[in-house]
């Protein structure tokens, strides 16, 4: 009887439509066989080949292609219909018929948006950053999407870097734990888990550490470098299963990424055991020619698959070289046939051969679901950071009657989002205008944006945003908008100024040589400063500005980063009170951009700063930054206080247990993140003078008292050491300290001992 019940169980399982069964490692391996066994090298080419289902400069679309078994993957199509259409030529028109797998930037949403990437690492909530990537990964997967590029676990310490709204900031700790919950998010408990993604870890690596902060510069670190910060977030991802990874555009090191073995064979596979497939950026096999890496397409073809390259994201390079390089005997074939096997295991893995149709029924209800929208609003409501709040400005009370929302930023739908939105998405966020006036149904709320703002040099991902594009505002234009803006303000009791940068501003080929506020804003914050209201100052955008004059003259500052779909709900929530805020940054906040790169995890040097003639590198002001790494404030106070450690004394190898105590002591509930940061004292190298090595974000009410533990062991006090060009873990003297940020102050002396 209860074997007959089982296995209707496992007939009900299998029948469900889309819900494959993971297969077995070993049945993988059996159909992968069986595929290769039956592909001619042709085949095998086509699938590493990753077309575009958009083509720039007019070429043809991806159909011949994949009815010739000419493309293993395509991009850049976001059309349900479309890809079941494309879905139809390569599973019954091609030979093999092995589905497509289809690939496309979905970042921090697909249609109910989320904060970018920089602002969920805010929340320091890792588990709010994963339920993102599930809600993003439902959606596109409904929508006909297997794969994801993302997310982006770039280390950004220089914030002219436009990309770094896409990452979790400048700490490889902070950003490991990012990393694995938006892995775990987006593949869900195994790859090909219903209605999830497969995810892809890019840029590997070190893209983030740009010459000049300039998007695609050459990068120079180190190795100790390397494996101490950049690669952290990569390996927590591998850890987490990531079914694929990405190769980044620059040279590191004089090597591009896309063609470098030692990143891509002898770390990512040889030491990490990474089992997927790595594709290239977009058009990057190609580009290497422009790089100046070869002189011939068909010598980067073979490079790039020799170093571990396995699919050639749109630049065709693969499929018109790798070929005729195994039929001259440059390559053999058993180098495409690692390869292909890598890519088709993946493709099992998903279930693509099950369920490579998209339900165009089922992906209407479940973009429809108002469950995504309440998630997407809390994550905002976490990621806020409250910069500044004299005189406790905030929260504002209910009872105002005349508030001004003011600036370029307080009621645009596509800033709010931010960068990065999949192909043909239409903006819907609720503004922070409109946030502001659900609020305040009965009060007089007056609106009006100031002058414009906009790139001084276009982006070229403008191109791909619907609609005219509007002229620039004239000079008298500029002015008319600036007094009309500054009596709207005049009018008003209190003013709430939404100010920062576009979408454009930051994201991919978005760098900057300044880090002020773009254009007339902070001339206009100063002159309804000047008015003697009460301003608060709401900033959008995707990377930290230098609001010096704005940090010690505007009463209120919230960092709300570009907040998604739900911020000006959010926002509001905020302001009001309704929500206290949490977040802490994950950032420093330079003064200037000529400060960049800065970091918190510094070496220390001969000559500390702070001291009577050392008091600052720069002889033109503070090396300080404005903000440092991990601060926030909120509408409550917090108390650290018994800071202990399980012994005093650590062996090699052995873990101890760091405790401290955290009180709410003001009046409401807040939130708090525990920061722990340790400095190894002295060793084989110089250490940063601190580290993050544990993070908590915890709710207290008002008075409550909670006690935090922390693990300190192997895992947390070893780094691959330059000198000795291996992991280490040492006996020596360590600092240890927690508080609410990285200058945390209640602190404890550990020592390891052999
Ligand atoms: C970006 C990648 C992105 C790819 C595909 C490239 O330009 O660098 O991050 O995934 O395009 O759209």
């Amino acid at each position: 009887m209860r074997k007959t019940m089982l296995a209707a169980l496992v007939v009900v399982l299998t029948a469900a439509p889309g819900i494959p069964a993971p297969p077995s490692d070993a049945q993988v391996r059996a159909r992968v066989d069986a595929l290769v066994a039956q592909m001619t090298l042709e085949e095998k080419v086509g699938q590493l080949t990753q077309a575009g289902g958009i083509s720039f400069g007019g070429g043809p679309g991806p159909e011949e292609a994949l009815r010739k078994g000419g493309a293993g993957s395509v991009l850049w199509v976001n059309d349900t219909k479309r890809f079941n259409a494309l879905q139809k030529i390569a599973v019954e028109e091609s030979r093999l018929k092995i589905p497509i797998l289809y690939g496309l930037d979905v970042i921090h949403g697909y249609r109910t948006i989320f904060p970018i990437p920089l602002g969920m690492a805010s929340s320091w909530d890792p588990s709010v950053h994963e339920r993102a990537a599930e809600v993003a990964a439902r959606e596109a997967r409904a929508a006909g999407i297997h794969w994801t590029f993302a997310p982006m676990l770039d280390i950004a310490r220089d914030a002219r870097w436009g990309r770094i709204a896409e990452g979790a900031g400048e700490d490889p700790y902070l950003g490991a734990a990012m990393a694995a919950a938006q892995v775990r998010g987006f593949q869900g408990p195994y790859l090909g888990a219903p209605d999830r993604l497969l995810a892809c870890a890019k840029h590997f690596a070190a893209y983030g550490a740009a010459d000049g902060g300039r998007d695609y510069d050459p990068v120079y670190v180190s190795e100790g470098q390397l494996r101490n910060v950049f690669f952290p977030p990569f390996a927590a991802a591998v850890a987490a299963g990531v079914g694929s990874f990405m190769a980044a555009y620059m040279d590191l090191n004089d090597v591009p990424a896309a063609a470098n073995a030692w990143l891509l064979r002898d770390v990512l596979r040889g030491e990490w055991g990474f089992p997927g497939f790595v594709v290239s950026d977009a058009f990057a096999v190609r580009n290497l020619l422009a790089q100046g890496f070869a002189r011939e397409a068909k010598d980067v073809a073979a490079r790039a698959l020799v170093a571990g390259l396995d699919m050639d994201m749109a630049s065709g390079t693969f499929a018109q070289h790798l070929v005729a390089l195994v039929k001259q005997g440059t390559l053999e074939e058993a180098q495409i046939d690692r390869a292909v096997r890598r890519v088709l295991s993946v493709k099992v893995q998903l279930g693509l051969f099950e369920a490579p149709y998209a339900d165009e029924v089922r992906a209407a209800s479940v973009l429809a679901d108002p469950q995504h929208g309440a998630e997407a609003r809390r994550a905002a409501q976490r990621s806020m950071v409250l910069l500044r709040n004299e005189k406790k400005l905030l929260p504002l009370p209910q009872s105002l009657t005349n508030v001004a929302v003011i600036g370029p930023l307080a009621d645009s739908k596509a800033d709010t989002e931010g960068s990065w939105m999949v192909f043909g998405h239409v903006p819907a966020a609720v503004t922070v205008l409109e946030g502001v006036k659900a609020r305040l149904k009965s009060a007089r709320v007056t609106h009006a944006p100031g002058p414009e703002i906009r790139r001084e040099v276009p982006s070229f991902f403008d191109d791909f945003v619907p609609g005219p594009k509007k002229p620039a505002q004239t000079k008298e234009q500029a002015e008319a908008a600036f007094q009309q803006a500054l009596e709207t303000a005049r009018g008003a009791d209190l003013v709430i100024a939404v100010m920062g940068e576009l979408a454009n501003m930051s994201g991919e080929a978005a760098s900057r040589s300044s880090l002020d506020l773009p254009g007339r804003q902070e001339e206009l914050l100063r002159a309804v400063v000047a008015l003697g209201k009460p301003v608060v100052l709401v900033l959008i955008g995707g990377r930290p500005l230098s609001i010096t004059w704005a940090s010690e003259n505007v009463p209120a500052i919230l960092e709300a980063w570009q907040p998604g779909t739900e911020g000006g709900r959010a926002v509001a929530d905020v302001l009001f009170g309704d929500v206290n805020p949490g977040g802490k940054l994950p950032v420093t906040f330079p003064r200037n951009a000529g400060h960049a790169p800065l970091y918190y995890a510094r070496n220390l040097t001969h000559q500390p700063e702070g001291s009577r003639q050392y008091r600052s590198r720069y002889w033109d002001g503070p090396t300080t930054p404005l903000y440092p790494f991990g601060y926030g404030l909120s509408y409550t106070t917090f108390a650290y206080s018994n800071l202990k450690l399980g012994a005093p004394q650590l062996r090699l190898g052995a873990a101890v247990t760091v405790s401290v105590d955290v009180t709410n002591t003001g009046a409401i509930a807040g939130d708090e993140v525990a920061q722990l940061y340790v400095h190894q004292k002295a060793g084989s190298d110089s250490r940063p003078a601190r580290e993050l090595k544990g993070f908590k974000r915890v709710s207290l009410k008002p008075g409550e008292t909670q006690t935090l533990t922390f693990p300190l062991g192997p895992d947390e006090l070893r780094y691959w050491s330059t000198s000795q060009k291996r992991w280490l873990q040492e006996a020596a003297a360590f600092d240890v300290w927690v508080g609410g940020d990285s200058t945390a102050a209640l602190h404890a002396d550990l020592s390891v001992v052999p």
